[in-house]
C-alpha cells in the first residue's frame, strides 16, 4: 500500500444543497483534502442509446424485451447525460463537488467487445467529458464496468457466465487506460459486482435475466450456481485488469486502481449465539465474497461451507494472478444496515433474505416497531458504521466511500 489514505463521499447531488439531509453539513468538517463527489452509471444517465455508432448492451436487449420492466420503461434517453454532459459539469461545478465518478459504456467504445472495432466516436465523447471535468477542476474516477456489457458477447458465448469474458474485460480496460490514461488517476473495474450478479442471476431482475425456482420463474438460469460462477470469472477479470495497468500503464501513468463493491450491514435481531453468529455469515455473502480471494486469495470459509461445489475453486495458477494483483484501494458502497436472524436454526420457515439469501438468513429494518436507523430516501436503514466497524483486518485500508443522499432527477 502506498500508505495514502482516500476517503471520498460520493454524496449525490442535492444532498449538500438541499434541506433533506437531517442536519447540514459543513465543509470544515472534514480535511481540506477531501473530496467530495457525485456519482453516475453510464446506461442510468447517458441515453443516446442508438447514437454515436454505440453497439447495443445487454441492458438495451433486457429493458426492451417485454415483461422485464414492469412499466416498461428504458434507459434510451434517460437524463440525457450523452447531449447534455456539459451542462451537468456546470451543475457540479455548482455544487462545489471536485470529483465525480462515472462508468464507461462498454458498448460505446466496442460495439462488438474485442470482435470489432474500436469505436472513435465512443472515445472522442469520454475523451471530451474527461477533459471537460479536468477544466472545472474536477476529479475523473473511472468505474471500467457498471453492470452494462456489448450485447454481442451474451449471445456469443454468455456473458459473464464464460471463462471468455476475461479477454475481453482485459482488451477493454487495456483500451481504456491507452486512451483516457494519461488524464485519468483513478480506476475502478467493477461497481458492486456482489449486487448485479444476485440479481442477474439469482433473481433475474438485472440482465440477462436468469434465475431459478424459488426464486422466480425464468426461461433460463440456476440461481444456485450461475451466480457463483458469474463472479468468479469477475474477479478474476478484475485479477487480470489490475495486472495490466501495473505493467503496462501504472509507471508512467502514476493513477490508482480498485474495486468497489456493496456492503451492506447487519445487526443481530435477538442477542443470541444464532443470530451473532448469521451476521457473521451474511457479511461474508457481502463484500468479503469479492475482497477475501482478490486479497487473500481465497473465499470466506463461511461460504464455501454452505456453497459446497457450487462455488467455483481457484487454481494454483489463478491464485497466483491473484497475489500478484495488489489492489490501490477498495471501494465501498453503503446503503442501508439492517437487523438479521438466523434461519439455519429457525424452526419454522420464514422469507429469506432478497439480497443474502444464500447465507440463510431473513432480515429487517425494524425490531419492535421502531427503526433500525433514519430512513434514507429509498433506502431504509441509514446507521452510521463505517468509522468502527468497516476496520477490517487484513484488507489494505485505503477506503472510497458512497453513501445514498437525496437526489435530483439528473443525478438519480
Ligand atoms: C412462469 O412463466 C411462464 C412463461 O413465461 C408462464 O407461462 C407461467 O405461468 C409462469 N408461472 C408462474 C408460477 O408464474
Ligand atoms: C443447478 O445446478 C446444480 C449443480 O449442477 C444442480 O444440482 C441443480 O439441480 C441445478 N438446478 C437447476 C434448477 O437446474
Amino acid at each position: 500500500m502506498a500508505g495514502v489514505i482516500i476517503v471520498l463521499a460520493f454524496f449525490l447531488a442535492h444532498q449538500l444543497l438541499l434541506p433533506c439531509a437531517s442536519s447540514a453539513i459543513d465543509r470544515n468538517q472534514f480535511p481540506p483534502d477531501f473530496l467530495f463527489g457525485t456519482s453516475t452509471s453510464a446506461y442510468q444517465i447517458e441515453g443516446g442509446y442508438l447514437e454515436g455508432n454505440k453497439g447495443l448492451s445487454n441492458w438495451d436487449i433486457f429493458t426492451h424485451t417485454q415483461g422485464k420492466v414492469e412499466d416498461g420503461t428504458n434507459g434510451d434517453t434517460a437524463d440525457d447525460h450523452y447531449h447534455h454532459y456539459m451542462e451537468d459539469i456546470e451543475l457540479m461545478h455548482s455544487m462545489g463537488v471536485n470529483s465525480y465518478r462515472f462508468s464507461i459504456a462498454w458498448a460505446r467504445i466496442l460495439p462488438k467487445g474485442r470482435f470489432g472495432h474500436v469505436n472513435p466516436d465512443g472515445v472522442a465523447l469520454y475523451n471530451a467529458l474527461i477533459d471537460a471535468l479536468l477544466q472545472r477542476g474536477i476529479e475523473p474516477f473511472v468505474t471500467i464496468s457498471h453492470f452494462d456489457i456489448p450485447y454481442e458477447l451474451e449471445e456469443r458465448y454468455g456473458g459473464w457466465l464464460s471463462p471468455k469474458i476475461r479477454r475481453d474485460f482485459g482488451y477493454l480496460a487495456d483500451v481504456c487506460f491507452r486512451m483516457f490514461g494519461d488524464r485519468v488517476k483513478f480506476w475502478i473495474t467493477f461497481n458492486e459486482p456482489n449486487m448485479f450478479t444476485k440479481l442477474g442471476y439469482i433473481y433475474g431482475r438485472f440482465p440477462p435475466g436468469h434465475c431459478s425456482r424459488p426464486f422466480g420463474n425464468c426461461t433460463f438460469g440456476n440461481s444456485s450456481t450461475e451466480p457463483y460462477i458469474a463472479g468468479h470469472n469477475i474477479i478474476l477479470s478484475h485479477a487480470n485488469v489490475v495486472n495490466i495497468y501495473k505493467k503496462k500503464y501504472q509507471g508512467k501513468q502514476g493513477g490508482r486502481i480498485g474495486i468497489t463493491v456493496q456492503s451492506r450491514w447487519y445487526e443481530p435481531f435477538r442477542n443470541t449465539p444464532t443470530d451473532i453468529l448469521g451476521v457473521e455469515r451474511a457479511l461474508s455473502f457481502g463484500a468479503p465474497w469479492f475482497l477475501d480471494p482478490i486479497i487473500l486469495g481465497h473465499y470466506p470459509s463461511a461460504m464455501r461451507k454452505i456453497l459446497g461445489p457450487n462455488l467455483p475453486e481457484f487454481t494454483l495458477k489463478q491464485k497466483k494472478i491473484l497475489q500478484t494483483s495488489k489492489l490501490d484501494f477498495i471501494g465501498l458502497n453503503h446503503y442501508s444496515t439492517n437487523y438479521l436472524k438466523d434461519s439455519i436454526s429457525s424452526s419454522s420457515p420464514c422469507e429469506l433474505d432478497q439480497y443474502d439469501g444464500d447465507a440463510q438468513i431473513s432480515t429487517s429494518a425494524e425490531r419492535d416497531g421502531i427503526l433500525i436507523g433514519e430512513r434514507v430516501n429509498m433506502y431504509c436503514c441509514n446507521v452510521n458504521v463505517f468509522e468502527e466497524k468497516f476496520q477490517v483486518g487484513n484488507w489494505p485500508t485505503a477506503l472510497m466511500v458512497e453513501r445514498p443522499g437525496c437526489s435530483s432527477s439528473r443525478f438519480g
